[in-house]
């Protein structure tokens, strides 16, 4: 049987997308981004997001559309971002969906943002491996995970952040560099020009015990910020603490990731997320998987950020898998832990009964 085209629905942060996904293949996706918007604000404004996504939701799945060549009436299964994210922001992409899922008469799926990361890389490297070992990098999270099937089994957390994410850390030192928003783009070109080895940032939990796998940015961005104020009168040499401070950033997250595959016997790492877009980790990822023999992939970088298409991915192995599709009741958890892909009031109930 042919499988069915999903239309995949993200409006968690500033980035409103719609992707088609069929049998594991992209056919189309758009993207709107309110960026510009929040910039003058230094960070994204929740109720900026949530009315941009209102004006975007149609167009940006019409052009998902124009894009494949299809119509409306092709998409045989809808899935969305119904966590986590900001509330207002989420609940416009879930109310597009409801009501598209509704008319169609097509099955509805509620999907993990994270977990849409995790399948954005399977558009361009084909299924998963199982298993494989994730970073996933992002605005809001910083995780290692171990993953077996996507669609059907729980993820294991091998290690978290335990303040600051990755990008949060890249973006508030980029404002106090004088950068622009969003600061992790801005400190990967400022970078370019700078010298690695100029300033020693520190390298947080690198041998904390109990703390193998985690990670920890805050120390990193208060380390930054304490360089940048030391250089207030003398100018400050932001090429060179942009190229450290990504170099800190790389080095921390590919050091125990690397560790992470061969502690677990794993050969596959996949880094997702927002920050895998960064030159440096992609770069030093590359070497340090080459040298311990583990297989890296990492989607190209207009797959790393948030997108339309990886949310269809995720429903696209759903439906693949046979998952049992949401209720139109389905509602948004904006702080929903990473535990399965889907995302569904049931799974919710389980888990306050466990
Ligand atoms: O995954 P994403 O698009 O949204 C979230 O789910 O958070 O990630 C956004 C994060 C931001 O912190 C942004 O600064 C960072 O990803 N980012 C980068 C780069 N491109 C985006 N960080 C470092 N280097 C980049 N090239
Ligand atoms: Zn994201």
């Amino acid at each position: 049987m042919r499988s069915p085209i999903v239309l995949g629905i993200e409006s968690s942060c500033d980035e409103t997308g719609a992707g088609l996904v069929a049998g594991g293949r992209l056919l189309g996706q758009a993207v709107a981004s309110s960026m510009d918007e929040h910039a003058r604000y230094g960070g994204v404004v929740p109720e900026i997001a949530a009315r941009a996504h209102v004006h975007s939701v149609r167009p940006v799945i019409r052009r998902a559309l124009d894009e494949a060549g299809l119509r409306l009436t092709d998409i045989g299964a809808i899935a969305v971002t119904t966590g986590p994210g900001l509330a207002g922001a989420l609940q416009v992409g879930v109310a597009a969906a409801k009501a598209l899922a509704f008319a169609l008469g097509v099955p509805l799926y509620g999907v993990h943002h994270l977990a849409g990361h995790v399948a954005a890389d399977t558009l361009e490297h084909g299924p998963l491996p199982d298993p494989c070992t994730v970073l996933i990098v992002s605005g809001g999270h910083t995780s290692l995970l171990l993953v077996r099937d996507l669609a059907r089994d729980r993820i294991t957390h091998l290690g978290d952040t335990l303040d600051d994410a990755a990008g949060e850390c890249f973006d508030k030192a980029a404002r106090v560099f004088g950068l622009p928003y969003p600061g992790g783009p801005a400190i990967d070109r400022a970078a370019r020009a700078g010298d690695p080895r100029a300033v020693r940032f520190p390298r947080p939990l690198t041998d904390a015990p109990g703390h193998r796998y985690d990670f920890s940015f805050s120390g990193l961005k208060t380390a930054a910020a304490r360089w940048a104020e030391g250089h207030a009168s003398s100018g400050l040499p932001v090429a060179d603490g942009a190229a450290s401070l990504q170099e800190a950033v790389a080095d921390a997250l590919t050091r125990k990731a690397v560790a992470a595959c061969a502690e677990h016997g794993v050969g596959t790492l996949v880094v997702v997320g927002g920050v895998a877009a960064n030159s440096r980790v992609r770069s030093l990822a590359e070497e340090r998987c080459r040298a311990a023999g583990i297989e890296l992939r990492v989607p190209p970088p207009r797959l790393c950020t948030d997108n339309g298409a990886m949310i269809a991915a995720v429903g696209d192995l759903l439906v693949r898998a046979g998952a049992e599709p949401a209720p139109l009741n389905l509602s948004i958890d904006s702080s929903a832990p990473l535990e399965h892909a889907s995302l569904h009031p049931v799974a919710a109930t389980m888990k306050q009964v466990a």
